[in-house]
């Protein structure tokens, strides 16, 4: 069986990473990276620390508006797919890299294998729901992460060839977490470049904290509230920057000189699995990083309305969280959390074998 794969940005390479490398035990995979992330320490180091196949296409589409950075994608996974005839294509997630290659595909009758698919948070207005519904809606193998994600197909009358493997993320948290070198704190803390300060050693208790969703850095304003809760937490706050919202924090770092905030450039996978399992506490609007925490077990504020991982919020393992900088520091401080959980529902890091053993019987 041949199968054209197509990641673009940062959490599809983590998930194809756990996926490709089962897949290729029996099947041949031609991967196709869109080129939505570029940046080396967006793209590179994820391929060179996860081992991950060598794109054999690299379209090298980058940033843009979502009509021109979706259709110039589509544009070039058209050609690849013309090329290469493959059985199938296989996308993941709700990026727009992944509904290219959805519609690239669709409109060649090639059928549709979505990775993570049935996730919603019932927001129209984000990017990445739509994504998600549109995607699933043509899709013809739909691999769900949980039992909450099948209902929603089911609801929307999606029901065939709908099955639950369990999450490929959380193969990738328990693959990769194995080669943490959790003694060897000054390992990771000398890779870490700050963005206005060196990064100091021997901080003993942080929180971590990432935000890049549209709704949260669209306008300066609410970023602004974020950092000003993060200023007055108890522990330091260790901030990986995405490079979507680097200009706002340069802007509002020179205007108040946070004490309490490391900035530092964004971080390869296994270097965020140590500082995840490692913090007192995770704030975010990430969606992997949401379960990441979940997985490893450490509390995780999401600052969100609405969250995909609705499972998380069992026990208080995750909590909501608006964007107010006294609720911010009232939840991070306060919420008392149940760090005993026992109940995985992400499954047992076996979702890929599970995939490629579906896929096989089906031919
Ligand atoms: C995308 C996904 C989101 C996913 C996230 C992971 C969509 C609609 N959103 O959001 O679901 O959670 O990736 O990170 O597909 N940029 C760089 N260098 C890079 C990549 C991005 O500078 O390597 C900057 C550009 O200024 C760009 C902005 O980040 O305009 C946003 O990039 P975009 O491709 O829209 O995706 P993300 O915001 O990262």
């Amino acid at each position: 069986m041949k199968i054209v794969t197509i990641v673009g940005a940062r959490p599809q390479f983590i998930k194809a990473a756990a996926v490709s490398r089962e897949l290729r035990k029996k099947h041949t995979e031609i991967l196709v990276h869109t080129g939505q992330h570029y940046d080396k320490k967006m793209s590179d180091i994820f391929f060179e620390e996860l081992d991950i196949p060598k794109p054999d296409y690299n379209l090298k589409i980058g940033s843009s508006t979502h009509a021109i950075q979706t259709g110039e994608m589509m544009v070039g996974i058209e050609r690849v797919l013309l090329k290469e005839k493959p059985d199938y294509i296989m996308v993941y997630g709700d990026t727009n890299s992944t509904l290219a290659g959805a519609i690239a595909a669709s409109k060649l009758l090639i059928p549709i294998i979505h990775i993570e698919a049935g996730l919603r948070s019932f927001n129209l207005n984000m990017p990445e729901e739509q994504n998600r519904v549109l995607t699933d809606r043509i899709s013809k193998y739909l691999f769900c992460p949980s039992d909450t994600s099948v209902k929603n197909l089911f609801n929307e009358n999606i029901k065939e060839n709908v099955y639950n493997i369990g999450d490929v993320m959380c193969d990738a948290v328990l693959y990769y977490s194995k080669k943490i070198q959790y003694n060897k704190p000054e390992y990771y803390f000398n890779k870490f470049i700050g963005l206005f300060s060196n990064v100091e050693l021997g901080y003993n208790k942080w929180y971590l904290a990432t935000i890049h969703r549209a709704e949260n850095t669209d306008s300066i304003s609410k970023l602004e509230e974020i950092l000003k809760a993060f200023e007055s937490l108890k522990y330091k706050v260790i901030f990986p920057v995405h490079p979507r919202i680097r200009v706002f924090i340069e802007e509002l770092y020179s205007k108040y000189k946070y004490k309490n905030i490391i900035f530092i450039e964004p971080i390869g996978y296994i270097e965020m699995l140590y500082l995840t399992k490692n913090s007192e506490k995770v704030i975010t609007d990430s969606g992997g990083l949401q379960k990441e925490a979940y997985i490893l077990k450490v509390p995780c504020i999401t600052l969100r309305k609405e969250t995909e991982w609705i499972e998380t919020l069992k026990d208080n393992c995750n909590v909501l969280c608006d964007i107010n900088s006294d609720d911010i520091i009232d939840k991070v401080q306060n919420t008392i959390i149940n760090k005993n959980w026992i109940e995985n529902y992400y499954g047992n890091g076996d979702s890929a074998k599970k995939i490629c053993y579906i896929l096989s019987k089906k031919g």
